[in-house]
Formats: structure tokens, C-alpha cells, sequence
């Protein structure tokens, strides 16, 4: 058995999160103490196959979701008995991944007999800004950039938000995704794009800005296809010099239309959430921009960006406050939105 020090702040929630190709579980106290935070990513089984197979998602989760809660809780030195409730993502994903977490989350609700409670993804993203910074000042800018969502979020209050754009084609992280796929550089793509731009020049070939002058809507598929007929045009082209420049271009979109909505809704800060926050330069540009414009910076850690579970029980503690339990019967939703 663990040894405990001391103990844990009150009320343990565990977290589990399987909307995607990361299996998840985690238990945070009090909304902010990560007491364990285990994922296990799948990207080793979904990377020959160009991107993520669901089928192949659903059956991990269902064999590492129990080894990977029970590492959890051990981690964080608590008895099962002690978990006071069990929170799971219920939307959006992919639909057989989205129901292995959700039904096992009910399951040891009821065995354990404490409140089960269904948490929205985004929302999930959101509350891991804050989970690191948790004195907030509404109102505040969110950019929420991930695999599958491009969004500029006014963050008023828990549980208020008011959405003030989003991708009318490819998410930030699909296009990073996209591109790395043409370069040949594996999957997921963010990652080894970060890595190489390192080393090229972001100057180096000037790719479109699309929409950059235009309200709060994002557009990355016709710059994913410009990087595409830029590679035809001149194979010899170096690899890193591609990567830098695309990802300046999506950058520079990104972080222009992020400072303009902090400005526009007078927040008192900026935050950064999702998986594509991770990247180098965009953390390191909206460090920059906030010095700049006076405005508090949340950029949290990058395990915290990309798809983890202490960000669902963290949500799951104040939706539990705000709004109580879920009831047992609701399905998992694969299109929830924020
Ligand atoms: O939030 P997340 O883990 O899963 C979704 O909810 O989609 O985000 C995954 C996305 C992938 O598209 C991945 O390529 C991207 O985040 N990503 C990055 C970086 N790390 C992960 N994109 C750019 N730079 C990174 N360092
Ligand atoms: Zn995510």
C-alpha cells in the first residue's frame, strides 16, 4: 500500500477521458490538486494507419481504461472508497470511444455508489487553463485550438461562455495534422512540425494568411493546400523551411485574432487550451503579446494541453457544484458543442 504524508485536500474526483486516441484517468481534489494524472496514448497503434481508426480506439480503450484508473488512484494514495465522484468525457469524440469511458464512469459510480457526472470535452480543454492559475478574473479570452476544434471563446464567468468564432473547414491541429501527412512526417503531426521548424526559416516561403483581417472565423484548408502545391512546385525545398513557415502562417492567424478578441471584449487576460497549445511559437508569441497588451497569460503546461483526464475531473468539480450529477441514463454525445 501507497504511504500518505498527509492527506489529500477534500473531495477526490476521478476523471477519466477517452473521446479520442488517449486513454485517461485521473483524480483531482478540490478542483485544483492533481493528485494523479495517467495517460496512456494509443498513437503508436493509430500512427501506421496516417491518423486515428476508431474501431481500433474503441478496443484500446476498453483493454487499458481499468489498468489505467487503477494506476490513478494508486497514484494519488487514496482508497477507491474515498473517490467522492467519478467524472467521464461524454462529448464530443469519436462515438465508440466517447462509450467505453462513459459507461465504465457510470459503472463505478454506481458500485462505489457516489454521483457520476458527464463532462463536455471543450469545456474540459477550458478548465485546463485555469486548473495551474485558478484565480480567474473574468472576462477572459480563450483560444482553443485542438485535433478537432478552432475556437475564440469569452470565458465570463463558470460554466459562461459565449463563442465568438470558429473554423468554417479544418481545425488547427487537422491542418498540422494534414500537412505533416503530405511532408511524410508521421502522425500526429503538430509535434514533429514543431520540432523541425526549430530549425528552418520562418521567412522562408510566404504562405497565405487566410481570413487574418476577418472577424473571429478561421479558414486552414486553402493554406494547407498552398503548403501542398508549394511542395509539387519545388520538391528540393527544405522540409524544415516548409514547417516554419506554415507554422508561422497559422501562428500569426491565430494569435492576431486572439489579441484582437481580448481587446474587443476587454478581457483582463488570454488564454491558451487544446492540444495545438503545446506548440512552441504559438506559447511563445502569446507570452509576447500579453507583455505587450498588458493582459494576464494562462499557457498551461503542455501535458495539460493535449487530451488528458485531470482536466475532466477539475471541470467535473464545479459542474458537480453548479449544476449536481448526471443522471445514469444520458448517452454519450459525439457532437456536443461548447
Ligand atoms: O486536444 P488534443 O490532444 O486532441 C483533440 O481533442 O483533438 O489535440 C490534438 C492535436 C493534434 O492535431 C496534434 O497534431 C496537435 O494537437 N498538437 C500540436 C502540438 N502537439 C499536439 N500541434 C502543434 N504543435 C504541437 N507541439
Ligand atoms: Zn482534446
Amino acid at each position: 500500500m501507497s504511504e500518505r504524508l498527509a492527506p489529500p485536500p477534500g473531495d477526490p474526483i476521478l476523471g477519466i477521458e477517452t473521446s479520442c486516441d488517449e486513454t485517461a484517468a485521473a483524480v483531482v481534489a478540490g478542483g485544483t490538486h492533481v493528485l494523479s494524472s495517467v495517460v496512456s496514448s494509443q498513437v503508436d497503434l493509430h500512427a501506421r494507419h496516417g491518423g486515428v481508426v476508431p474501431e481500433i480506439a474503441s478496443r484500446a480503450h476498453t483493454e487499458l481504461l481499468l489498468p489505467v484508473v487503477a494506476e490513478a488512484t494508486i497514484e494519488a494514495g487514496i482508497e477507491d472508497s474515498e473517490i467522492t465522484a467519478v467524472a467521464a468525457t461524454i462529448g464530443p469524440g469519436l462515438a465508440g470511444a466517447l462509450l467505453v469511458g462513459v459507461a465504465s464512469a457510470k459503472a463505478l459510480a454506481l458500485a462505489w455508489d457516489v454521483p457520476f457526472i458527464g463532462i463536455n470535452h471543450l469545456e474540459a480543454h477550458l478548465y485546463a487553463a485555469f486548473l495551474e492559475e485558478p484565480d480567474l478574473e473574468p472576462p477572459l479570452a480563450v483560444l482553443l485550438v485542438s485535433g478537432g476544434h478552432t475556437m475564440l471563446v469569452a470565458f465570463e464567468g463558470h460554466g459562461q461562455y459565449r463563442v465568438l468564432g470558429g473554423t468554417i473547414d479544418d481545425a488547427a491541429g487537422e491542418a498540422f495534422d494534414k500537412v505533416a501527412r503530405h511532408l511524410g512526417l508521421g502522425y500526429p503531426g503538430g509535434p514533429v512540425i514543431d520540432r523541425l521548424a526549430m530549425n528552418g526559416d520562418r521567412e522562408a516561403i510566404d504562405f497565405p494568411r487566410p481570413m487574418r483581417n476577418e472577424g473571429y472565423d478561421f479558414s486552414f484548408s486553402g493554406l494547407k493546400t498552398s503548403v501542398i502545391n508549394h511542395t509539387r512546385k519545388h520538391p528540393d525545398s527544405s522540409p524544415e523551411d516548409i514547417a516554419a513557415s506554415f507554422q508561422e502562417a497559422v501562428v500569426d492567424v491565430l494569435v492576431h485574432k486572439a489579441r484582437k478578441a481580448a481587446r474587443d471584449i476587454g478581457a483582463s487576460g488570454l488564454c491558451l487550451a487544446g492540444g495545438v497549445a503545446a506548440n512552441s511559437s504559438l506559447r511563445e508569441r502569446v507570452l509576447d503579446a500579453c507583455i505587450e497588451d498588458g493582459l494576464r497569460a494562462f499557457v498551461p503546461s503542455r501535458s495539460m494541453c493535449t487530451d488528458n483526464a485531470a482536466m475532466v475531473a477539475s471541470t467535473a468539480y464545479y459542474r458537480l457544484k453548479s449544476d449536481g450529477p448526471t443522471p445514469l441514463d444520458a448517452p454519450a454525445r459525439p457532437n456536443l458543442g461548447l
